[in-house]
C-alpha cells in the first residue's frame, strides 16, 4: 500500500472511530492511537488549548512536555499562524522545543471549532529528517477536519 492509499484507509477507520463519542480525551486517544498503528510515525499526539497556552492531551509515544506557549516552538507557531507547519529538520527550526532527541522531523495540524478558535493541535514527531510532505498535510488536515467536526462544530 502506498502512503495514500493507508491514509485513505486511516480516514474511514478514524470516522468510524469518532461516529458515536464526544468526550475529547476518549475521541483524541483513539484517533492517536489509529495514526500510530497505521502509520508508524515515532510520536502521535494531541495539544489542547487550556487557560491560554498548550498542555498537553492524549498521546501515543515517549512522555513529552506538558506547557507550550503560543508562538514558541513549532506547535506554538502553528497554534500563533493558525495553520499546518511542515518541518522537515527540527534542528533547523528556530526554537523547537525537543522532548526526544530522536525527532527529527515534525507536522504539527490545528483543530478549530465553528467559530474559528483553535481548540487543539495534531502533532506528529517522526525519527528521519523530511518524512512529511505536501501528501502528509493534507490527508492529516482531513482527518483533522474530521475529529474537529465531531468534537468543537456540533452546535
Ligand atoms: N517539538 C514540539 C514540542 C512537542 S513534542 O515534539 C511532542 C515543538 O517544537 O513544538
Amino acid at each position: 500500500m502506498n502512503k495514500k492509499e493507508k491514509y485513505r484507509e486511516l480516514l474511514q477507520q478514524v470516522e468510524g472511530l469518532i461516529a458515536d463519542e464526544h468526550l475529547e480525551v476518549s475521541v483524541l486517544a483513539n484517533v492517536s492511537a489509529a495514526i500510530k498503528e497505521t502509520m508508524g510515525f515515532f510520536w502521535v499526539g494531541f495539544y489542547l488549548v487550556h487557560n491560554g497556552e498548550l498542555v498537553l492531551g492524549p498521546f501515543q509515544g515517549s512522555p513529552a512536555c506538558y506547557h507550550i506557549k503560543k508562538g514558541r516552538g513549532v506547535c506554538g507557531t502553528a497554534w500563533a499562524e493558525g495553520k499546518t507547519m511542515v518541518v522537515k529538520d527540527v534542528e533547523e527550526f528556530p526554537g523547537h522545543i525537543a522532548c526526544s532527541h530522536l525527532s527529527r522531523s515534525e507536522i504539527v495540524v490545528p483543530l478549530f471549532d465553528n467559530k474559528g478558535v483553535m481548540r487543539s493541535e495534531l502533532d506528529i514527531d517522526h525519527t528521519e529528517v523530511g518524512t512529511f510532505d505536501e501528501v502528509d498535510k493534507e490527508e492529516l488536515e482531513k482527518i483533522c477536519e474530521a475529529v474537529a467536526r465531531q468534537l468543537y462544530q456540533r452546535d
